[in-house]
């Protein structure tokens, strides 16, 4: 069976200024020899129409790491879908963890951002994952199922989209989950995401992210389910990020 391309996708959360776009050049540099892996980079707003201009015919696609519900209005210092996508992204984290808990965002809350993305024509990548004390209580599949089941809207259905999986107490502490524990949320996020959305969405990748290094990628990449990676701190420099995307290949 032919292994579908996988998608890797960099976070850059609220790291860079104008000298980082260097950093997107070598990658951009770097994916152009290479091929193989679908690459996405999210920086922080200020740098997303820079990044897109500096990408732009490359192989790299640039992306929001949150938006607005609403298209517009008085909402100081939120930016909408409308926005990225005219700045130049194609794709858009939502409901990541450090917006769930920094920011108290809801899953009803994450899907009204869900429908804004696909309605300016952005990609939405929607994170779910469990805390620590989830998972040591045995509720992990059961918090990540309900976070699939309310943060995914209807409109999704006929749409490209991605659902990443991030534990959050895998996210910048160089903890991981056994490839069995990913493998095991994997297919289980895939059920979520039939049960939510129908057959039609049995092809959307599902993500693992969470101390993804150039080390763990090549087995976590090969694990079932696993379609593709969503990287914080190792995205920062080419250096790190490209043994990620290489181990896509
Ligand atoms: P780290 O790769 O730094 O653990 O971050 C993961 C993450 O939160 C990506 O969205």
């Amino acid at each position: 069976m032919k292994q579908s391309v996988k998608m890797i996708v960099g976070n850059w959360k609220m790291n860079g200024v104008s000298a980082s776009l260097e950093q997107a050049q070598a990658i951009r540099d770097a994916v152009a020899g290479s091929g193989g892996a679908r690459v996405v980079l999210c920086p922080p707003a200020t740098l997303v129409a820079r990044m897109a201009d500096l990408l732009d015919g490359g192989g790299v696609a640039v992306g929001g790491q949150d938006c607005h519900a609403k298209p517009s209005g008085a909402f100081t210092g939120s930016i909408s879908a409308e926005m990225l996508a005219d700045a130049g992204a194609t794709v858009v984290i939502l409901g990541h963890s450090e917006r769930r808990t920094a920011f108290g965002e809801t899953d009803a809350e994450v899907a009204a951002k869900v429908e804004a993305a696909i309605a300016a024509g952005l990609e939405p990548i929607i994170c779910v994952g469990e805390t620590l004390e989830q998972r040591q209580a045995g509720d992990a599949i059961a918090v990540v199922s309900d976070q699939v089941a309310g943060s995914l809207p209807d409109g999704l259905s006929e749409r490209v989209f991605a659902v990443a999986y991030e534990p959050v107490w895998a996210i910048g502490t160089g903890l991981t989950p056994t490839l069995e524990q990913i493998a095991e949320v994997h297919a289980a996020v895939r059920v979520a995401i039939v049960a939510r959305l129908g057959e039609g969405a049995r092809t959307a990748p599902i993500l693992y992210g969470g101390s993804v290094k150039p080390e763990n990628a090549r087995d976590i990449l090969a694990t079932a389910e696993v379609g593709g990676a969503l990287v914080g701190g190792a995205s920062l420099k080419a250096a790190d990020f490209m043994p990620i995307i290489q181990a896509a290949a």
